[in-house]
């Protein structure tokens, strides 16, 4: 008879119970532990064995049996510590672990290949859709050097219904929370840090070079305004919160999370609710977009499953595990900061309705080199005067100089947004 693999499961929320319920599918693998946090919560888990749970993670990592260790806990601490002891102990390890990679790969994966043993995270970056695997082998041959995705689905839910509805953050975030689409502490998804932990794993394994998180700039969704989202509408664009990554020809990065006006003709504008979507540039595939639901017990399982699968296809064949997939880029990116970065802007501004107020925004902007692709003046409300700009290329350093400028007019009383814009 076939031996089958033994897998050690470490968690059993919403991913793991998805992962051991697929897992059964499976006639070659058996799963032969499994942590949990709570031994006595309900589990609507059909013939789940009560003999194999336990409460101490350390029984999975240190059960000699136990081949591949599937790590869907989260978060950075025990996440850690378990997994470089299951490496020890000699297994290998698939994880859905966003901010472990983002702020541990370095060092988890160097541990790995020292102990040869892999580490997989397909289930880390855009949960169901198949991302990493693609890019370390069919797309091996290409030159990456951009990448726009939407890779928060609570973000992306709250934007869109801002959008639909003309409702504020504020609203749209609470019904989010009765819905159980949005945290009761939203912080992690709606600041931004969830999209750039996943972006600095997925940027460094495109790029070949190690992205450090702390290095990645970062803005939430909650200063965006319904009357923003009017006025990207108008003048053609969706806001989105974009995880964006990009090399220029020295090899520098420049990667951050910040919103966006999407222009409506490209794919990211139409990614609605909580689908993810990740438009890769590369030479000499061009620009692909894969995009699928981000989230969820049934699509990250696939990516968990999947990586299981592919481990133990190539269990006992090889000294060298799936060489392809191992993320040990020890050349650490030199990195762009924001202020030195080139961007298109929106800018909203509430001004009295005075002469020369537009003249005065437009010498402010033309003293620092920056061109106005557009400016309008649609109404005068409760004695302000609404004026929106959207600018040419410039240097983020000037258009912060310049909204200074203009915070500093006594007859501009808020500047009330600026907004990157894709080109
Ligand atoms: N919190 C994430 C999101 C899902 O809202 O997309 C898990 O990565």
């Amino acid at each position: 008879m076939e031996k089958k693999i033994k897998i050690g499961l470490i968690g059993l929320g919403t991913v793991g119970s998805g992962v051991y319920k697929v897992l059964q599918n499976f006639d070659n693998i058996e799963i032969v532990k499994i942590a949990v946090h709570n031994k006595k919560k309900k589990r609507n888990i059909e013939g789940l064995d009560e003999s194999i749970i336990t409460d101490n993670a350390y029984e999975v990592v240190n059960d000699p049996e136990v081949q591949i260790v599937a790590e869907l806990i989260g978060g950075t601490e025990p996440a850690f510590d378990l997994i470089k002891t299951a490496i020890k102990n000699g297994k290998h390890i698939v994880t859905a672990n966003k901010e472990l990679l983002a702020k541990h790969g370095e060092e988890l994966f160097n541990y790995a290949q020292d102990n040869n043993k892999v580490i997989l995270y397909e289930a880390a970056i855009a949960g169901g859709i198949p991302l990493i695997m693609p890019v370390k082998t069919i797309l091996a041959g290409n030159k990456i050097n951009k990448i726009k995705a939407i890779l928060n689905g609570t973000t992306n839910y709250i934007l869109t219904k801002m959008d639909v509805q003309g409702a504020s953050y504020n609203e749209v975030l609470a019904e989010a929370q009765d819905l159980g689409y949005a945290e009761t502490n939203p912080t992690g998804d709606v600041e931004g840090f969830d999209a750039a932990y996943k972006i600095t794993t997925l940027a460094t394994i495109a790029f070949g070079k190690r992205i450090k998180f702390e290095n990645v700039y970062r803005e939430g969704i909650t200063k965006i305004r319904p009357e923003d989202m009017k006025a990207a509408n108008e003048m053609g664009y969706k806001i989105k919160l974009i995880a964006s990554a990009e090399l220029d020809n020295e090899g520098k990065a420049d990667v951050r999370v910040h919103p966006m006006l999407v222009p409506k003709y490209k794919t990211l504008a139409h990614i609605d609710y909580v689908t993810n979507a990740v438009t890769l540039s590369g030479n000499p595939v061009g620009e692909i977009t894969l995009s699928g639901p981000g989230a969820g017990e049934f699509p990250t399982a696939s990516s968990v499953v999947g990586d299981i699968l592919a481990i133990v296809s190539e269990l006992g064949k090889t000294d060298y595990i799936l060489p392809m997939m191992r993320c040990n880029h020890n050349e650490n990116a030199q990195m762009i900061d924001i202020s030195q970065t080139q961007n298109k802007y929106y800018i909203s501004i509430c001004a009295n309705n005075k002469t020369g107020v537009i003249g005065k925004i437009g010498t402010a902007c033309g003293e620092h080199n920056i061109s106005l692709a557009s400016i309008v003046q649609k109404e005068v409300k409760d004695n302000c005067a609404d004026i929106t700009v959207i600018t040419e290329i410039c240097k983020e350093k000037d258009m912060l100089e310049v909204i200074e400028t203009l915070k500093n007019d006594e007859n501009i009383l808020n500047v009330n947004s600026m907004i990157r814009v894709q080109v």
